[in-house]
């Protein structure tokens, strides 16, 4: 299925003819999108302005950051912060340049801005933050990004920084809302003291164009999960087993699709009856069937006899896509699409992850797919929203019982996304879902497919028990 107005938007003969008559129609921003295997220099040769509030511990993991990712970084500071850019800098042949006030921003279009606001002390230096953005936010490129760093509120003791802090994610969710019509997101990455390691490949996957439809909310990077594994930049899961449960269509068989590219074997997983299909997409990856009811009541052995006979029982990734949506309003709902409902997307989940995580290796990672109807709830979808909701509040719950295992679990929530299960929601319905989003747009299932590869490689050990937003800055469910 594919967005009408994206379409038409792309040919400038169309807009041409709109503007000559005058009809009141905004074309949403075709997005830039990476679809292709992660590459060692993401960012080459793009332009990124750096700024800070004073130099700070994180500026030289920053520097090195976008330089190894082969940025061109443009340096808003200090002499001292220059410094480092440059040191950093030097080793990668990637110079960087200082800003100056009369620099022509509209020259050269920055494809990002990055903001370290670890160091913002007080409530009064939010004024720094405004000075970067304020003259410079209407030079971001199409599809641009606006990155602030900080320390996350909870972690810091001083009243006065921890409310600056949190400030900073209003002042970051507004501000996607206003670029978004470029096709530009924005983000706040939180980052506890002790999680400065876990930077950098967070900063590189936020900064491409693999995080297309991810906007206006904070990501918190801990230090809580132990970590065996470095980060590898290319092929970030070979050697790894994945399975996916629901891969036959739809977000699924991306997400299958997106791992295998990435090196994982992937255990194709679907009911019976999706037969032709999932073995199909298991044949193209080259990866296994697996064709089982996830809400059968012996599921997990039938997965765990699976891995045990064909690889000595090793699993790495999990990734709980399979779900259902059975709508009614409340007076209308029968008990038994209720359950149907709660079974398929929350209970089973539960369920064989019980069975399933002694068996996951060390470095482990589970995805859950939830949705932003579990946070702002929809009219007919009270079973859905309940056990979209149920999983924020599973992995919420789960984590902090697998910091010592090393095994990561975050949900992801989708907002509107072009699949058949989206296909059939009336056409009125789902045109208005589509602009609700900051980006005006629906999301493709490529977009939510990157997310969770990334938050299954190495490279995501600082992020666990978050429930990570992929709805282009959706106006409900912030
Ligand atoms: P889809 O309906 O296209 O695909 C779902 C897959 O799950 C199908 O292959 C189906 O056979 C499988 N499945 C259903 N029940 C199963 C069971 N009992 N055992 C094994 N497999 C089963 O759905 P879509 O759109 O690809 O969604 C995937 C996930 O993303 C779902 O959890 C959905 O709730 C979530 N999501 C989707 C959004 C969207 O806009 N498409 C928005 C938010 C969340």
């Amino acid at each position: 299925m594919t967005d009408f107005f994206v379409n038409l938007g792309k040919h400038p003969g169309s807009r041409k003819l709109i503007k000559l008559l005058k009809l009141p129609i905004v074309f949403p921003q075709e997005l830039s999108r990476s679809t292709t295997a992660w590459e060692v220099r993401p960012l080459e040769n793009m332009n990124i302005i750096v700024g800070n509030v004073r130099k700070t511990q994180l500026t030289s993991i920053i520097a090195k950051t976008l330089a190894s990712a082969g940025a061109d970084v443009h340096v808003q500071g200090d002499t001292s912060t220059l410094m480092v850019y440059n040191e950093e800098g030097t080793g990668y042949g990637r110079i960087p340049k200082q800003l100056q006030s009369n620099t022509l921003l509209d020259e050269f279009k920055p494809h990002a801005f990055v903001f370290d606001a670890s160091g913002m002390q007080t409530a009064s230096e939010l004024q720094v933050v405004y000075d970067f953005f304020q003259k410079k936010i209407k030079y971001l490129g199409t599809c641009g990004r606006m990155i602030i760093i900080a320390q996350h509120p909870s972690t810091i003791k001083d009243i006065e920084a921890a409310s600056a802090a949190r400030a900073l994610e209003g002042f970051v969710r507004s501000a996607g809302k206003e670029i978004g019509r470029n096709g530009s997101t924005s983000l706040i990455i939180y980052v506890d003291p002790e999680a400065h390691d876990r930077l950098e490949p967070v900063l590189r996957f936020f900064l491409s164009y693999r995080s297309a439809y991810v906007s206006g909310q904070p990501v918190h990077l801990s230090a809580n999960v132990k970590i065996h594994e470095l980060p590898y930049f290319t092929r970030p899961l070979d050697q790894k087993i994945a399975l996916v449960t629901g891969a036959a269509r739809g977000i699924g068989a991306c997400i299958a699709r997106t791992l295998a590219r990435e090196g994982a074997h992937v255990i194709c997983m679907d009911r019976p009856s999706e037969n032709e299909p999932c073995a199909r997409l298991a044949d193209e990856i080259h990866g296994t069937l697996l064709l089982c009811d996830i809400t059968s009541p012996d599921a997990f052995n039938s997965i765990l006899d699976f891995i045990q006979k064909k690889w000595n029982g090793k699993l790495d990734i999990v990734i709980h896509n399979a779900g259902i949506t059975r709508d009614k309003m409340l007076v209308n709902m029968t008990s038994e699409i209720w359950s149907q409902v709660l079974e398929v997307n929350l209970i089973s989940i539960i369920r064989v992850n019980q069975a399933l995580i002694p068996h996951i290796q060390k470095d482990g990672r589970i995805v859950c797919l939830s949705s932003i109807a579990g946070i702002a709830g929809n009219t007919g979808q009270t079973n859905y929203s309940a056990s979209k909701a149920g999983v924020m509040g599973y992995v919420q719950a789960l984590a902090p019982t697998l910091y010592d295992n090393s095994i990561t679990i975050n949900a992801v929530a989708p907002g509107f996304i072009e699949t058949q299960m989206t296909s059939t929601i009336p056409l009125a319905t789902r045109e208005v879902a589509r602009r609700l989003s900051s980006l005006a747009q629906g999301g493709l299932p490529e977009d939510v497919a990157e997310v969770v590869t990334f938050l299954s490689s190495p490279g995501a050990s600082g992020i666990t028990g978050e429930v990570l937003r992929i709805c282009g800055g959706n106006f409900i469910g912030a």
